[in-house]
């Protein structure tokens, strides 16, 4: 039994689709979240810049006593999940390409055309294929950047023709040319325009590394034996920018009134 918070961070609000399946499955732990909405979007940024953000992020969490690391973001994943197990070598950190890899493994087939999408350093290094191929080598794998689906989706831009459009810019010809019939969601601000790909293309199965990540930290609590018995405190949302749309967003994900959540706002170059 353990009571500490988990701690989840991304590099804005994309990791906050994976927190309604963490409090649906488990409901007695407690959350401390970190969006770094003021610097965001990472997936374009360097390595070097993406880990230097992603540690400071870190040290913040640990600072607030959590007993597991989720980076709900799959540029950082694909960045430094080594980084931070080497920094933080007490405590448990979870990514969410393996736990989102092991899946696609597990449901897909030879006869499936897997379409990636991602950010552009997702798609760069490469590790989506990698963990996929670990676990079943034989699979049809086509990856594509869509750089500008996280700075559209951070200022709201969803339910809306630019967002069709800019959709369409990307994938269309791509879906095409490989014949895709799923789509992997390798970036956590995707599943918020799930619908607009849904719509867009309905013959495609949808796969998201949001509602995976939180399998994976089931499984590695009841591993540890470190479930929480009660939820000692309300769950905690840091964000480097409190945006309006910032705030308007954690209420559409949560399903919640702000005033019903903890939103604070916390800037780590302060
Ligand atoms: N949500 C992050 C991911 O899963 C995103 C992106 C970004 O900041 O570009 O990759």
């Amino acid at each position: 039994m353990d009571n500490r918070p988990i701690g989840f961070f991304d590099s804005g609000l994309g990791g906050l689709t994976s927190i309604p399946y963490i409090m649906k499955e488990l409901p007695r732990e407690r959350i401390i979240f970190y969006g770094d909405t003021a610097r965001t979007p990472y997936g374009s940024k360097s390595p070097d810049t993406i880990r230097q953000f992603t540690l400071q992020i870190g040290d913040f969490l640990v600072k607030k006593g959590v007993k597991m690391i989720v980076i709900a973001c799959n540029t950082v994943t694909a960045t430094c999940l080594d980084d931070l197990r080497r920094t933080y070598p007490d405590i448990p950190v979870i990514g969410v390409i393996s736990p989102t890899a092991r899946v696609i493994a597990n449901k897909c087939n030879h006869d499936d055309r897997i379409g990636i999408i991602a950010t552009k350093v997702t798609i760069k290094s490469g590790a989506y294929e990698k963990k996929i191929r670990e676990k079943h080598p034989g699979l049809n794998l086509f990856s594509k950047a869509c750089p500008a689906f996280v700075p559209l989706i951070e200022e709201g831009i969803i339910d809306n023709e630019i967002m069709d459009l800019t959709i369409k810019y990307y994938l269309d010809d791509f879906v095409k040319e490989h014949h895709i019939n799923r789509l992997v969601l390798g970036c956590t601000h995707y599943p918020l325009i799930a619908d607009n790909l849904r719509r867009i293309y309905p013959d495609i199965r949808i796969i998201s590394s949001s509602k995976e990540v939180a399998t994976a930290v089931h499984i590695e609590l009841e591993k540890r034996d470190m479930y929480a018995g009660k939820r000692e405190a309300e769950n905690v949302f840091y964000a480097s920018d409190l945006s309006e749309n910032f705030v308007n967003m954690i209420q559409n994900i949560l399903g919640r009134e702000k005033d019903e959540l903890n939103i604070r706002f916390k800037n780590l170059d302060i």
